[in-house]
């Protein structure tokens, strides 16, 4: 018999321990080992009692987990970083196993926890940290280990992927979805972590860790979120073959590592187009394997539970075989992140200009005399005196569009530069 303790009882927590209760039985029999919840850490009783925690197994004192030597794998699922780290820290020292869905602590330190566990020979496993139910580390940390992984573009984040679905099938208005998500209780009151891009971007730190043994933090993540992005970009981008989803992007090129997460332009056909609603994927390129998708629900009590629980059960096989700590050998290489204005990508722009003639000439000078070329120009809608204008750039440097749009945000014939997005041409 394997004895686990779970730290916090909130949705996550009480969904692994109903997986764990309504399962006892089928996981006895697959392992031939039975995994028994010793104690949970409860802030608020009462949440541990709602869902039928006996009375006994409920603390308030995490050194109850922490230093039971009965305890072989400690359950993290309180979020945060601070407090959590420190539990994790302690229990690790105290030889204790690890699993946690907490992608804030594993992007910010990661590498220092991982070393933690080599140290001690344990586990510490975090499937759950990214993309909820969808197995996402374990096929990168094994199934994908011999291929040098290219790139990984994924939609990791399931509240804004709901808001741009709802925004691009409903042709509803940024704030009226973002005030429905907050009442169906899919977006948080302060959406801040989810709508600026910052959770799919400790995801994808997570990922660039794991797949390009990179030494990096979600600190070195350029986050733009959809704030910005209107109803009108939306119709504008299915006019011109595309949709508008938000990617959380990591790269291994030779120039350094890019880490970024921009709302942009997808065509259609892709098939990470077709993500929708609360769904997660993500599109991994290895130079053996080729391209491969990973899909599912990224978030939710029971899908990530699922992964919580695989972790349990893998760790409790390894603890049966002494070999727990097998799978930690974390190299860290010596690799740069790209800086932002070094990435390269087609842009989406668009514009009110006047409707006059010889104003295409000059915004085409402007854009020319800073390396920008158009691929292509659309102009859309006319009012008034007023066109907007629609260009898709070739691939530029972002320096290069930073200073093209600053020099036409201030020629006389343009009134605004209403919005600029990137353009994933060859995902
Ligand atoms: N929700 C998802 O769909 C999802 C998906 C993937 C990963 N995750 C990750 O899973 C983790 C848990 O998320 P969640 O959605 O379950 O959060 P949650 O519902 O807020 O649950 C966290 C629980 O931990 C308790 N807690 C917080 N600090 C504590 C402390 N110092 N001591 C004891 N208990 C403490 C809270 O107590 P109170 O009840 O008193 O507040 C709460 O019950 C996070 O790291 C999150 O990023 C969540």
């Amino acid at each position: 018999m394997i004895k686990i303790g779970i730290l916090g009882c909130g949705t996550i927590g009480g969904g692994v321990i109903r997986l764990l209760e309504s399962k006892g039985v089928e996981i006895q029999q697959k392992m031939d080992n039975q995994i028994e919840i010793k104690k949970v850490l409860a802030r608020t009783p009462d949440k541990a009692r709602a869902i039928g925690v006996p009375e006994e197994k409920i603390t308030q004192d995490p050194d109850d987990i922490i230093n039971d030597p009965e305890i072989q794998i400690v359950v993290e699922l309180i979020g945060g970083i601070d407090t959590a780290k420190d539990f994790i820290s302690r229990a690790i020292k105290a030889g204790k196993n690890v699993v946690t869905a907490n992608k804030d602590l594993i992007a910010r330190h990661g590498n220092e926890l991982y070393k933690l566990a080599n140290e001690k020979n344990i586990d510490l496993y975090y499937e759950a940290s990214v993309g909820g139910g969808i197995p996402i580390i374990m096929p990168m940390r094994r199934t994908l280990a011999g291929n040098s992984i290219l790139s990984m573009i994924g939609i990791l984040n399931g509240t804004t992927n709901y808001m741009l679905t709802r925004m691009s099938k409903e042709g509803m208005s940024y704030d009226a979805v973002l005030k429905e998500a907050q009442d169906l209780g899919f977006a948080e009151q302060d959406p801040t972590s989810d709508v600026d891009g910052l959770d799919a971007g400790r995801k994808i730190t997570i990922l660039a860790k794991l797949a390009f043994n990179a030494d990096v933090s979600d600190l070195d993540v350029r986050c733009e979120g959809i704030r910005g992005v209107r109803q009108r970009d939306i119709v504008l981008a299915k006019d011109l073959g595309y949709t508008i989803k938000l990617l959380a992007v990591a790269k291994d090129k030779e120039e350094g590592i890019e880490l970024g997460v921009y709302p942009s332009f997808i065509p259609e056909r892709h098939p990470l187009a077709a993500v929708s609603d609360a769904y997660n994927a993500l599109y991994v390129t290895g130079d053996a394997v080729g391209d491969v998708m990973l899909y599912g629900l990224g978030a939710g009590a029971m899908p990530t539970a699922s992964s919580v629980v695989g972790d349990i059960m893998q760790i409790a096989r390894h603890i049966k075989a002494e070999s727990t700590g097998i799978g930690n050998d974390l190299r860290v290489f010596d690799k740069q992140v790209l800086p932002a204005e070094k990435t390269v990508y087609s842009y989406y722009v668009c514009m009110t200009v006047d409707d006059k003639p010889n104003v295409l000439s000059a915004i085409a000078k402007g854009f020319g005399d800073h390396n920008v070329s158009i691929q292509s120009v659309v102009q859309k809608h006319t009012t008034d005196n007023w066109a907007e204008l629609v260009l898709i750039t070739h691939d530029v440097e972002k320096k290069d569009i930073d200073a093209a749009l600053k020099t036409i945000g201030e020629l006389p014939e343009v009134g605004r530069v209403d919005n600029v997005l990137r353009v994933m041409n060859d995902l």
